[in-house]
């Protein structure tokens, strides 16, 4: 969909041209040609657009073009006054995408402005908001979207005079955003059409296309190997369980990355049935599954060598059913540990601790991170805003915390002293599935936390931004994608061999 034009914006004759303008001091925002400058200090005197962040000015030059470029229509879209970073870029981005497609835009010249700023950070930024900004998810669509009154955005090209050394960044924010495009994609799709099978053809077709290993466990194999966690959570689906693991190979001395998403393709809470108003959402619940195969599809896209991969994604659908795990059951998971299941909703936390034991035992990496929908506590602790981050290593959470802020999908670190664990004690068994309301993001990761060792690693708690996540020009409605850029960013910039313990 991106690329660099050659066109000169002048002789450009496409749908729509773009340029971008800081809000000044004092006068009218400037502009890179000077016949829009022109119409922009008009407008500007009008009061009308000063080149605040979010503001725009469209127009359409007409039959006397009074010098203007060549485009049908021309826009103006401000940068605001503050410091110029990526999720300004990205936002800017995001606004030009929403804003094409409610004209009848199909494709569009954006005209890097001359700013003093780092010129790949600028491009990275653009090139991410216009993909992730321009995604609708409109397959099961039989009429034209209101919203949406023109065509989808085909292409964007970018225009510098000198676009040399900018190719890169504008290739790997293509590939980041779109993997987490297609994440949404795998959100979007209703539990009927989206399933366990689903998650390991996925896998099974990426691993084809690049280059990958790709091993899918299914229900007879996950008895012999004892993975008690997934079996039970499963038993009260008509469709089996499936675990997909894939292999990314970086370069063999680099350290391995063990990355688990929760893929719960349907969560109604089981017998301990969650209540109807909003169960439609728990379609959501495999969020964490999809950004782990998507960040892997990047990385192979991108064959970024930093690290080594293997991600894994344990799956099925918890629903109560004849065989369905009960209340008060107890379960034996990957590796013997014993679990009392006192809330068969709080049934991520047992598939996890299947994965990230068989993982880490299977394939000793270096360090793991896990992404999941796990509590609604995390919602009430931080709302729609950061991903919640919990972990033993602090390394690897200030890592974590800076690819996420460079990705505009910001964290926070919450606690996880061994006190919060005394709450997951069982009478009857090593452990019991759930502790009081009181702390629960924090509870649900202690229990994840027995089952890691002394294994560096990290739990993103994506509950509350996976969907509805704070409202930005480039996240439409629905799931956003969270945590692909993070890891796909988080992976591009390891530096350094291993992780300081
Ligand atoms: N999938 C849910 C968590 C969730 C809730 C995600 C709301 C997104 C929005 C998870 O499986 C769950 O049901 N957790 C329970 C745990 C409780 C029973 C200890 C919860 O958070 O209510
Ligand atoms: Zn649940
Ligand atoms: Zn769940």
């Amino acid at each position: 969909m991106l690329q660099f034009s050659k066109i000169e914006p002048k002789a450009y004759v496409g749908d729509l041209l773009v340029y971008l303008s800081r809000q000044p001091g004092k006068g009218a925002p400037r502009c890179a040609s000077e016949a829009v400058a022109d119409v922009v200090r008009q407008v500007h005197a009008l009061g009308d657009f000063s080149g605040k962040e979010g503001e725009h000015l469209l127009f359409y030059p007409g039959k006397e073009r009074h010098g203007l470029p060549s485009a049908k229509r021309i826009m103006v879209v401000g940068l605001g006054k503050d410091e110029l970073n990526r999720e300004l870029f990205r936002k800017a981005g995001g606004a030009i995408a929403s804003l094409a497609m409610k004209s009848k835009v199909r494709e569009l010249l954006l005209v890097l402005p001359d700013l003093a700023c780092d010129r790949a950070e600028m491009v990275e930024g653009l090139s991410e908001g216009l993909v992730l900004g321009a995604y609708r998810f409109k397959k099961y669509k039989t009429q034209k979207d209101p919203e949406v009154s023109g065509e989808m955005l085909q292409q964007a090209a970018l225009y510098a005079a000198d676009n040399k050394g900018l190719g890169k960044a504008l290739k790997l924010a293509e590939i980041a955003a779109q993997s987490a495009c297609q994440a949404r994609d795998m959100a979007n799709e209703p539990a009927s059409h989206w399933t366990p099978r689903d998650f390991s053809e996925y896998g099974r077709q990426v691993a084809a296309t690049h280059g990958m290993r790709c091993t899918v466990l299914d229900q007879a194999r996950l008895k012999k190997l004892g993975l008690g966690g997934i079996l039970a959570v499963n038993q009260g689906s008509a469709r089996p369980p499936t675990m997909v693991v894939l292999e990314y190979a970086g370069k063999p001395e680099a350290p391995t990355l063990l990355l688990v998403g929760k893929g719960l393709t349907f969560d109604s809470g089981g017998i301990s049935l969650k209540p109807s108003l909003g169960m439609e959402e728990m379609k959501y619940d495999m969020c964490g599954g999809a950004a782990v195969l998507c960040a892997m599809q990047a990385v192979a896209q991108a064959k970024l060598k930093g690290l080594n991969l293997v991600a894994i994604v344990p799956a099925t659908e918890n629903l109560p059913g004849p065989a369905a795990l009960k209340p008060g059951d107890v379960i034996s998971q990957y590796g013997g540990k014993t679990v009392e299941v006192i809330n068969t909703d709080a049934e991520g936390r047992l598939i996890l601790a299947d994965a990230l034991a068989y993982g880490i035992k299977k394939y000793k990496p270096d360090m793991v991170i896990d992404v999941a929908t796990l509590t609604g506590a995390v919602i009430i602790g931080l709302g729609h805003h950061r991903t919640g981050l919990l972990s033993n290593n602090d390394d690897l959470c200030g890592r974590l915390l800076a690819a996420g802020n460079r990705s505009g999908e910001p964290l926070w670190r919450l606690p996880l002293d061994q006190e919060y664990t005394k709450q997951l004690k069982s009478e009857i068994a090593d452990l019991k599935n759930v502790g009081k309301k009181d702390g629960g993001a924090i509870t649900a990761a202690s229990f994840l936390k027995e089952f890691v060792g002394d294994t560096p690693w990290a739990h993103l708690d994506i509950a509350g931004t996976a969907w509805d996540f704070t409202e930005k020009s480039y996240i439409p409605k629905g799931p956003s994608g969270i945590a692909v850029r993070t890891l796909f960013d988080f992976i591009r910039n390891w530096k350094g061999e291993g992780l300081s313990l």
